[in-house]
């Protein structure tokens, strides 16, 4: 409120009329430094109550109230730009016109020109900047000098918070190339004709930008292969996104593929987002499960393929993108076409370059290799020393691997697990590969109750499931219940590693 007892100097009455209005400090000195007007926005800011100030000289309410309150952070400002909070303590720390004893009006006056200042006021704990301003008379004299106090406080805290929030990004984008290099590092393990041969395949075409269709059984290592193409592109530099079809409900799967643009839907999704694509604009997107995806979002994948551009839900604006594609799956995709459940223009489109990974059964010279391999790692992480016979390597050549590799690497890390020898036996093979058999037998080593061998061959075949398919959603579309029946039973039945 513009209150006539703030102003001595009546000349200045219709600007406080203003001043009082907003929320910067204003204060106004004659020529010697007498303090003449105050807005109420000044003090407020500076917390020294008007009395203490109006009529006073300058210097010396500044002794009596001021003393920045960290003398560090002061600094008197050669041009008009605002410092970052950084900055400051550089410039303070080198001594750069720092802790000068004087208000800005003061040293304004000494100056005879517009001087700034930043600093933070003892009282308030307030950044403030100050600048001083000198009305000259027709003699080039000083007459008053208007000094504008700005809060600076919400700005400073603002950048020290954007300035952490940089530091957490490249903190969390160091982690995620981390992460990414390691997960990267797994090798396609094997010396079967077959996987040699994969691997010169990859090789001669992983250059090329064409789109890539990788089949073959659950487990057979379709993402180790699409990685593995990846990693040999010219794109290994740019993004490698993955989206699992099937895991997404399909009323999300658009939006997470495509993006929308703001206003696509009310409420608490009235903002855009970045559709996959997008993310991996320049870089690979793996579409895993591609057998999933319904039918109208396949109409859309067709377009965005064939036109290299796409459009966001509710949006009308088209977005070049440039992406390559490998698309994964273990279903027939030939026979779903004749069942009319995949597009044949898509499938073609898909299909440019097909790689066939043969299930572990037809390549059973990689079983040795991969033993070994997955023993390193199991003994590594669970910090044991287990050897696994050769003998036991000779059973391990004798079972059908519906589960492919994921089973063999399954079975690997319980065999490490359990059991407190260092050698592993055929035996141990034995007994955890036949084990549903011997249920199934019925002499189930001391269970007495049908009730206790209904939950042994329960907890043997989720087991199992899961060590076949890798996810409870596998397991429950083989066991044929729900995926949260597996999570509950698992959990009630102690199954812990799978
Ligand atoms: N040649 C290989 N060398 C090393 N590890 C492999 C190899 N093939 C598969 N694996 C491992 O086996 C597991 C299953 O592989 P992956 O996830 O690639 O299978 P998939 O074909 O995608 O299976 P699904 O169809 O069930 O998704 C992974 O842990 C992977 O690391
Ligand atoms: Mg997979």
């Amino acid at each position: 409120m513009y209150n006539k007892a703030s102003i001595k100097d009546y000349s200045d009455e219709s600007m406080f009329l203003v001043a009082d209005a907003i929320s910067d400090g204003v204060y106004v000195i004659d020529s010697h430094g007498t303090v003449t007007a105050i807005n109420e926005g000044y003090t407020q800011l500076s917390g020294i109550k008007e009395k203490d100030i109006l009529g006073k000289n300058m210097e010396e309410v500044w002794k009596n109230h001021y003393v920045p309150a960290d003398s560090d952070v002061f600094v008197v400002l050669e041009n008009e730009s605002i410092p970052s909070y950084a900055e400051m303590i550089v410039k303070s720390g080198n001594g750069y016109d720092v802790g000068s004893p004087y208000p800005v009006s003061i040293l304004t006056l000494k100056k005879k020109k517009k001087t700034s200042v930043i600093t933070t006021l003892q009282n308030t704990n307030k950044i403030v900047s100050m600048t001083g301003i000198p009305v000259f008379d027709e003699v080039g004299e000083i007459k008053k000098i208007y000094t504008i106090i700005r809060d600076l406080t919400d700005l400073y805290d603002m950048k020290k918070k954007l300035s952490e929030a940089e530091n957490d990004k490249k903190r969390f984008i160091n982690e995620l190339k981390y992460h990414r290099n390691n997960e990267l590092q797994t090798d396609l393990i094997g010396k079967s004709r077959q996987i040699s041969e994969l691997r010169e395949t990859i090789y001669s075409i992983a250059g090329a930008d064409a789109t890539v269709l990788i089949t073959g059984e659950t487990g057979v290592g379709k993402e180790i292969v699409a990685r593995e193409l990846y990693k040999n592109s010219n794109r290994k530099n740019n993004a490698y996104v993955k989206i699992n079809c099937s895991a997404i409900p399909e009323t999300l799967l658009e939006s997470e593929l495509f993006g929308y643009e703001k206003g696509a839907f009310t409420g608490a999704q009235n903002k855009e987002k970045l559709g996959l694509f997008e993310i991996a604009d320049n870089g690979t997107l793996l579409l895993d499960e591609i057998g999933d995806m319904p039918m109208h979002l396949q109409s859309k994948l067709l377009r965005v393929i064939q036109e290299k551009e796409l459009r966001r839900v509710g949006g009308e604006k088209t977005r070049k993108i440039d992406v390559r594609i490998i698309a994964a799956t273990n279903q027939d995709l030939k026979q779903m076409i004749k069942d009319g459940k995949f597009r044949e223009d898509l499938y073609y489109r898909l299909n440019v370059i097909p790689l066939v990974i043969p299930p572990l059964r037809e390549r059973k010279e990689d079983i040795s290799v991969l033993v070994d391999f997955f023993a390193d790692r199991f003994n590594k992480k669970h910090s044991k020393s287990k050897f696994i016979d050769r003998s036991a390597i000779e059973s391990l050549m004798e079972y059908d691997w519906p589960g492919n590799i994921r089973e063999l690497e399954n079975i690997i890390e319980r065999l490490i697990i359990i059991g407190n020898g260092n050698i592993v036996l055929q035996s141990d093979i034995e007994r955890i590969l036949g084990k549903s058999s011997d249920i199934k037998g019925g002499d189930v080593n001391g269970i007495s109750t049908l009730r206790q061998a209904v939950s042994q061959l329960e907890k043997e075949m989720i087991q199992k499931s899961l060590s076949i398919h890798g996810s409870t959603y596998g397991a429950a579309i083989e066991l044929g219940i729900n995926q949260s029946t597996v999570v509950r039973k698992a959990k009630a039945l102690g199954i812990e590693e799978w």
